[in-house]
């Protein structure tokens, strides 16, 4: 689907509940610049994530962990020049909202102020529950993310996945039910089960978006890079690649390479 951009109507978190409840679904992408934004908005995907995954693929870093709320800011504020129509949702980064609710509403109020962004993504549930009711007390719109956190990777110690024991799921049922409770408009569920995923989507009104969590819930996120084929070094089963950007673009640096060293580039048409 390819949006008008004159005749846009701005995705809301109400029109995300509203598709739940059509039985239509949501799509979800990562992006943390200006010009992935506005291709991403332009093909019609309803919510961008400005995802503190952005510490791995735009940093290099191993984990999401070291991504601070500043470069959060830069990367949420590039995004929002970019979207006309989708809803962008930003990812508060470890240790901005953890220690007490109000370190989590002064880092929510920032990204918002200084981003324009439309609503934020947390990890956790009942341990961060007093942060977020804080943070939609003012009025801010919060998406939580449950089963695999990879802000929690070091207590994990490994990516696998999450919620296949018994008293892990449900924890993860009754945190998925109390984030619904105080306020939240969607969830993510990352890594578990298909079954569990699929439970919880029925059992909550507002939409749940997987990664890793199979087909039965109310939308899909991937991170931007890994669906483009621009990190072919990640490859875990949840991940389609719909397309091999990595190879495209190595051709076409090798190709401007031997243009310039051969002195075919630039010809006479690409000159003043
Ligand atoms: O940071 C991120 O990209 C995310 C998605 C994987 C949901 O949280």
């Amino acid at each position: 689907m390819s949006v008008h951009l004159e005749n846009i109507r701005k995705v809301t978190t109400q029109r995300l509940v509203e598709m739940k409840k059509r039985g239509e679904k949501i799509s979800m992408l990562t992006a943390y610049d200006y010009t992935m934004a506005k291709i991403v908005d332009r093909a019609g995907i309803d919510v961008i994530l400005v995802g503190d995954s952005a510490s791995n693929v735009m940093c290099g870093n191993v984990t999401t962990l070291p991504i601070t709320l500043d470069q959060m800011i830069f990367m949420a504020k590039s995004v929002m020049r970019g979207v006309k129509r989708a809803l962008v949702a930003v990812d508060m980064p470890f240790g901005s909202y953890e220690g007490n609710s109000r370190e989590a509403i002064s880092s929510a109020i920032r990204i918002m102020k200084e981003s324009h962004a439309d609503c934020l993504k947390i990890e956790g549930g009942e341990e961060v529950a007093e942060s977020i009711k804080r943070i939609l007390s003012a009025g801010i719109p919060v998406m939580g993310h449950l089963g695999l956190m990879p802000q929690s990777i070091n207590k994990y110690g490994t990516y696998a996945v999450r919620a296949q024991e018994d008293e892990e799921a449900e924890k993860l049922i009754k945190d998925a039910h109390l984030l619904e409770e105080i306020g939240c408009f969607a969830i993510v569920l990352e890594k578990i089960p298909a079954k569990l995923a699929k439970r919880i989507a029925s059992e909550l009104t507002i939409p749940v978006i997987g990664i890793g969590a199979g087909g039965g819930v109310d939308g899909q996120v991937l991170v931007i890079h890994d669906m483009l084929g621009l990190n072919n070094d990640f490859s875990p089963r949840f991940l389609r690649r719909y397309a091999n950007l990595e190879e495209v673009m190595d051709q076409a640096l090798k190709q401007y390479s031997a243009d310039v060293k051969s002195g075919s580039f630039p010809n006479e048409n690409e000159q003043y």
